[in-house]
């Protein structure tokens, strides 16, 4: 199949992409490289480097490409800035996902694919939360991915689209952008190989469910190309995909910092590490998020296959890799 990965160039977009390919598929990104990377992308990838605001563009990349089906990761993802800027985030991530959706269906493409998210919808909730939960997003982020699942039900229904939502708790692993407000164990990795301090947020008693990225490169694999039962043209499936466990960030920062710490001995620097310190508790800040990927496992047949401990060893090898490169 051919297939076009918006958001291919960032974190979750490129093992999508590496997922593809291994499994035989050709790939085409968008991606305008405002937080995604060349570098994440096999050179062999036709990397087309636009704006997906900018409707005349991304319609000339799927007129060339004609791709079947589309996996649209691309979005402003910082909750903080959609608070700032929620025009900016509006345009990006309503806008944006319009343009991608009208040159899909106006180029003939059948499946598309939607990164939204359950950590946003569904707030604070201490059991595994099922895609029933009412949604209830409070930033302008959370509303976009609501109301981009909306838009994606109406061109389901209207132009034969077959959709699926996958709702991602807690993303992390290789390739994950440090320098944001998100990805917690990207940001503990470069602080304790760098022999610096975490910083936990309050008193770090907030709960995730924490989803390895290559575990949700194939959930948007099986989405994109499995014949399924559920995934049937005019209609939206929308799927939680998460681990349902549950890490808070004091944990979290024991677990990143016993790895760094194992790395760093391995390579002859028996460094002390420095204990966390405690900055300011983040206003807004969900107590614990948990969300049920038991329909998916329905659905996609996915389930995780990565649990916290393998998956943070593997980020922290990336990382310590791709400091010394
Ligand atoms: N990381 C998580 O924990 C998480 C959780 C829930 C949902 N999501 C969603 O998953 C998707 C991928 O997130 P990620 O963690 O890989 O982030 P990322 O920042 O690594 O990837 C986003 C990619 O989109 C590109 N992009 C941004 N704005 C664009 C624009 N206007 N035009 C073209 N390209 C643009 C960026 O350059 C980047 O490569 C996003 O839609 C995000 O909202 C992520």
């Amino acid at each position: 199949m051919k297939i076009l990965v918006t958001g291919g160039a960032g974190f979750i977009g490129s093992h999508v992409v590496d997922g593809l390919l291994a499994a035989g598929h050709h790939v085409a990104v968008i991606d305008d490289l405002s937080s995604g990377s060349r570098d994440n992308l096999p050179a062999t990838v036709p990397l087309h480097i636009v704006d997906i605001v900018d409707g005349q563009a991304v319609r000339g990349v799927f007129e060339r490409e004609r791709p079947e089906a589309v996996c649209h990761q691309a979005a402003q993802m910082s909750v903080s800035r959609s608070v700032r800027e929620p025009l900016f985030d509006a345009q990006v991530n309503c806008i944006g996902l319009i343009n991608v959706l009208d040159a899909a269906v106006a180029t003939g493409c059948a499946r598309f694919v939607f990164a939204s998210s359950g950590g946003v919808l569904y707030g604070d909730v201490t059991v595994p939360a099922p895609e029933t939960t009412p949604a209830n997003p409070v930033s302008p982020y959370g509303i976009t991915k609501w109301v981009g699942e909306r838009y994606l039900e109406f061109y389901a229904k209207e132009h034969g689209l077959a959709a699926v939502a996958l709702r991602y708790s807690n993303v992390y692993g290789p390739r994950q952008n440090p320098h944001g407000e998100a990805g917690v164990v990207a940001i503990f990795c470069k602080k304790l190989l760098a022999g610096e301090p975490a910083t936990i947020n309050g008193d770090g008693r907030y709960v995730r469910d924490y989803v390895f990225g290559p575990d949700v490169a194939a959930a948007n694999v099986a989405a994109l190309t499995h014949t399924l039962p559920g995934v049937v043209p005019k209609s939206l499936t929308s799927l939680n995909i998460g681990t349902g466990v549950g890490v808070d960030v004091n944990e979290l920062e024991a677990v990143v910092r016993g790895e760094v710490s194992r790395v760093l001995a391995e390579r002859g620097r028996l460094a002390h590490l420095p204990d966390p310190v405690h900055g300011p508790a983040r206003p807004g800040d969900l107590r614990s998020n948990l969300i049920s990927a038991a329909r998916a496992g329905e659905v996609l047949g996915w389930r995780p296959t990565v649990a916290f401990p393998a998956g943070v060893a593997r980020t922290v090898a990336w990382f310590a890799a791709a400091k010394t490169r």
